[in-house]
């Protein structure tokens, strides 16, 4: 399949994403801006892209990058455990988070071909990133987002996540949680002799 550059500057088909092994020196976060519009949020993505890049981010994180077929970045995502900051309730403890996520001022408002935005690349990314890392499960992840940040608030709707009201956190933030799923389980016939039974874990939506 050929690769075509539409009028959006994105080449597709872009690459699958890919997590760094380290984003330390990974030059295009050195100057990444996904907005500056001066919004908090856009400032923190901003900065902890260029934290990133001078290995000044201390929390373990796994970064993940999603490119096009030139490989020029689109956006990146950070993951990784953190405490949930609620002080009761059920969802208190260390969770999975999606600690950051932006894309690349130049490509906000954007749709690939397929008709996804970058975000959901991303996002659907991180959290395939996290049911990796649990085996194939999917555990409560969640994010926290400031109330009237419109696009990131679709974004993580779009993806499951619910807004846990009067939640506000530092700097006024809403904790957004998406709960722990059941990936569809597909029996699969036992082989004659085989003992117990075969489940086959299928991502929802498959056909079994
Ligand atoms: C959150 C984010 C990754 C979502 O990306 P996305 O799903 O690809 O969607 P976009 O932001 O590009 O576009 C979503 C909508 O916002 C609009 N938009 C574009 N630029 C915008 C801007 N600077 N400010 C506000 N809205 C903007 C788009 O027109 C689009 O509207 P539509 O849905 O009606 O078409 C992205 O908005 C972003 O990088 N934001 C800045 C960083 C941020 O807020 N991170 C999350 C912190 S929790």
């Amino acid at each position: 399949m050929g690769s075509s550059q539409s009028e959006t500057g994105i080449t597709e088909p872009v690459r699958p994403p890919r997590a760094l092994a380290t984003a330390r020196r990974f030059a295009p976060l050195r100057g990444f801006s996904c907005g500056r519009g001066g919004a908090a949020w856009e400032t923190v993505v901003n900065r902890t892209a260029r934290g990133l890049y001078l290995g000044r981010e201390n929390r373990p994180l796994t970064t993940i990058v999603l490119e096009d077929g030139s490989g020029r970045l689109i956006g990146f995502c950070c993951v990784g455990r953190d405490e949930l900051p609620l002080r009761a309730g059920r969802h208190r403890g260390t969770a999975w988070s999606v600690l950051v996520i932006g894309t690349d001022r130049r490509h906000r408002g954007q749709r690939l071909q397929d008709g996804s935005s970058p975000g959901d690349v991303l996002l659907r990314a991180a959290l395939e990133r996290i049911a990796e890392e649990r085996g194939g499960r999917d555990p409560l992840v969640w994010a926290h987002i400031a109330p009237e940040n419109e696009p990131s608030r679709a974004l993580f709707a779009r993806h499951g996540f619910d807004e846990l009201p009067a939640t506000a956190v530092v700097g006024g933030d809403i904790v957004w949680v998406r709960p722990q799923r059941r990936r569809l389980a597909a029996m699969v016939p036992r082989p004659i002799g085989a003992r117990g039974r075969t489940i086959r874990r299928i991502a929802a939506g498959e056909a079994p």
